[in-house]
């Protein structure tokens, strides 16, 4: 296997720092992309806080510890997407057999609804669904960390030290941080009321070391009080004043009330494996299964990886799969999802009756199936030497999400609320479209296309994957596990060699850059539509090997670090 160390630069600081005593120290590090170790690996967009879920391991935590360290983690070194503003899904193999999932998704504020972004001609407004204070859902994550500490070994003060420290002391920002920091600079002066430590004078660059005192002071909150430290006392109280400044409309009791849920997992087999994902609200679960039965009934280990007739075929399965996404799915709690339909094998050999190879579809001609009965993101990867696995896929949705920090608490707010369907047949920022399955109702949870999955094998971990990306995450993450599945393919290929991504709407079908060229002109000659895109996701696989050993692929397109011991 090809082994890829970027090393991102390196600048010393004379600092004396917990992580000194470990692998990474956060004032001079790099990402190691691949590794194959025995007891234990973490793999993160940021090697800072795939080291935070590495320290609990080694000190006798399990990789439910791990996972909520690193968590905490990524939502300091990794402003971006890395959060605890927003919500997110999380996945668990027990050791014991026990599969688990955990779902901390974002709500809609109790004052939202239904056509509160159209104006009065009934226009999208999108702008409100995008950016500042309005387009934010209510946070999920510190509810989905504390229903996952059942699971944990260790105490929560211990888990939440590194993120702690990581705040307080300053890390040395990337190359692609600073880049984004200063992009977003316009931004964050429009949509914060109070100037957050993102904004200033200079541009960023790498190695610039990154203090955030406001946000050391809420997770000390959080460290103190639990869940209340975030959704009742002085963090609620800045959230709520944020949101009046901004005439954003999350209340006191919004905050207090909101409940993460553990979920009953999808599961099912392919090829003799058993996946393991996230059920709805994502709507990642049902369709990678739609999409892996049908590749079986098709007979897709047959072709081989990036060849027109195994694309084209997949790009068929992929246009059913997410025009079923637009009409049928959305919160579970709010709307009735034929979902045993959906994965039946009558219904997709149904939805498959169309497909004549060699040649494109048309989303024309193509819409949902007929039923009887009625760019941010981030995932990580844990496995600990017992079998405990975890993946989980959290977001704000847009890059920094709704670029509203909090005033003087110190973390962004997600913009999450486009993920609902503001109008029927109205794209959101990623191009998908939704209807009434989909629409805005008070305390419901927007549809969401993360898929943080684990695949077992003789019922242990095998393969744990997932990405963010939008909708391109469930394209991602189903192509992975075929590119291993199917074609043969190693990890750390599956993992980097060019994706590609059809979502019904846009009839296209997008090619990342390095794709064959030969392919890609047959694929035109079938009467596809192409456009060439820049990367397509971030994925982060984990995979046990014959031996027993693990190795972990963390993604060439970011910062991503995989470690272990
Ligand atoms: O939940 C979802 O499907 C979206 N909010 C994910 C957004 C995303 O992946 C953006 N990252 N690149």
């Amino acid at each position: 296997m090809k082994k890829n160390y970027i090393f991102i630069f390196l600048l010393m600081v004379g600092t004396t720092s917990a992580y000194s005593q470990s692998e990474i120290n956060p004032f001079n590090y790099h990402s190691k992309k691949d590794i194959n170790v025995k007891n234990g690996a973490v793999v993160s967009a940021h090697p800072l806080a795939s080291e935070a879920g590495l320290r609990m391991l080694r000190e006798g935590g399990n990789a439910i510890d791990a996972a909520i360290a690193t968590q905490l983690a990524l939502a300091v070194v990794f402003p971006e997407a890395g959060n605890i503003g927003g919500g997110g899904f999380t996945v668990i193999h027990l050791s014991n057999g026990k599969n688990i999932t955990i779902d901390y998704r974002e709500t809609a504020p109790g004052k939202s609804f239904r056509d509160m972004y159209l104006d009065s001609a009934g226009n999208p407004l999108l702008n409100l669904s995008q950016n500042g204070h309005l387009a934010s859902g209510v946070p999920g994550v510190i509810a989905g960390l504390f229903k996952c500490m059942k699971y944990a070994k260790l105490p929560f003060k211990k888990l939440i030290a590194p993120a702690i420290e990581l705040a307080e002391k300053g890390f040395a920002i990337t190359e692609n941080e600073a880049y984004e920091l200063n992009h977003y600079q316009g931004d964050f002066k429009k949509y914060s009321s109070v100037t957050p430590v993102f904004v200033r004078d200079t541009k960023w660059k790498a190695g610039d070391i990154l203090v955030q005192k406001d946000l050391a002071n809420t997770l000390k909150r959080i460290r103190d009080n639990g869940r209340k430290g975030f959704y009742e006392g002085e963090t609620a109280r800045l959230i709520v004043e944020e949101m009046q400044r901004g005439h954003g409309i999350i209340s006191y009791s919004d905050l207090k009330n909101y409940q993460a849920k553990e979920r009953a997992p999808i599961e099912f087999n392919y090829k003799g494996a058993k996946v393991i994902t996230m059920p709805l609200p994502s709507s990642g679960g049902i369709i990678l299964e739609q999409m892996l039965k049908m590749s079986e009934m098709n007979h897709l280990s047959k072709m081989k990886f990036e060849t027109p007739q195994s694309i084209n075929l997949m790009v068929e399965i992929e246009r059913r799969c997410y025009a079923d996404r637009g009409k049928y799915l959305g919160d579970p709690d709010f709307y009735k999802v034929p979902v045993k339909t959906l994965v039946s094998d009558a219904y997709l050999k149904e939805r498959m009756s169309t497909f004549i190879p060699g040649k494109a579809g048309s989303s024309k001609d193509i819409k949902e199936g007929i039923i009887p009965e009625s760019e941010q993101t981030t995932h990580f990867n844990v496995l600990d030497k017992d079998g405990n696995a975890v993946s989980v896929t959290t977001t704000i949705n847009g890059g920094y999400g709704s670029r509203v920090v909090v005033g003087h608490a110190g973390f962004l707010l997600n913009n999450e609320m486009d993920d609902f369907s503001v109008k029927p047949g109205v794209p959101n920022m990623f191009g998908a479209v939704g209807q009434e399955a989909n629409a805005i109702a008070p305390h419901k949870r927007m549809l969401s296309s993360m898929t943080p999955t684990i695949v077992l094998r003789n019922n242990k971990p095998w393969i744990l994957v997932g990405t963010p990306g939008g909708t391109t995450i469930i394209t991602s993450v189903y192509q992975t596990i075929v590119d291993i599945m199917d074609f043969g393919m190693d990890p750390h290929d599956a993992v980097n060699k060019p994706k590609f991504h059809h979502q019904w709407l846009p009839d296209v079908v997008y090619l990342e850059k390095g794709f064959d060229e030969n392919v890609k002109n047959q694929l035109e000659e079938m009467g596809y539509k192409i456009q060439m895109r820049g990367a397509i996701g971030r994925t982060e696989v984990i995979m046990v090997n014959k031996d027993g050993s693990m190795t972990a692929v963390a993604d060439h397109r970011g910062d991503d670090g995989a470690v272990g011991y």
